[in-house]
């Protein structure tokens, strides 16, 4: 059994990363390693209420496994944070969301938002996304967290 830390524990950094490789180690199964992705930042990570997954299909984001209240299912390229951050190729983290032009209000809760790009063998997968009901909740050492922690997943895959 995987142990994990209690819901908002506020593990730290090292100790995330060491859980998601230990997490992930011997599995490529996408579902599989996005389900358990999202499980653990969703109960290490404090101040989240959605972490989660969209996969690139048939040219639009689609909800992949999360942790949170239902999502939209689908986002175009190009809208939303979601669809910004694949358009953009570039993390998209964005400090109040009600001040982002076209933000698509999945849980009305949310505040603030962070979306990474998964880029597999140079080609865009997929995005992974974390809503926090906190305004400026993702900060830079966030962003290099979650960066590593995106490169563990897309490096499961392989
Ligand atoms: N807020 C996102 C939509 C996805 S939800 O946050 C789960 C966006 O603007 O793309």
């Amino acid at each position: 059994m995987f142990e994990t830390q209690t819901p908002g524990a506020g593990i730290s950094a090292d100790e995330l990363i060491a859980q998601a490789s230990a997490l992930l180690s011997g599995q490529s199964d996408l579902v599989a390693n996005a389900a358990n992705l999202s499980s653990l930042l969703f109960y290490a990570m404090e101040e989240v209420n959605w972490v989660g997954f969209y996969f690139l299909k048939g040219g639009e984001l689609i909800v992949g496994p999360f942790q949170g209240r239902p999502a939209c299912v689908s986002i175009p390229v190009g809208k939303g944070v979601c669809g910004t951050a694949a358009e953009t190729l570039k993390v998209q983290r964005v400090a109040d969301v009600h001040m982002f032009d076209g933000h698509i209000a999945c849980d009305a809760a949310s505040r603030s938002e962070i979306v990474l790009p998964l880029i597999l063998d140079g080609e865009l997968i997929g995005v992974l996304d974390l809503d926090s009901p906190v305004t400026s909740r993702f900060g830079e050492e966030d962003e290099r967290l979650l960066r590593k922690i995106a490169d563990i997943f897309v490096r499961s895959l392989d």
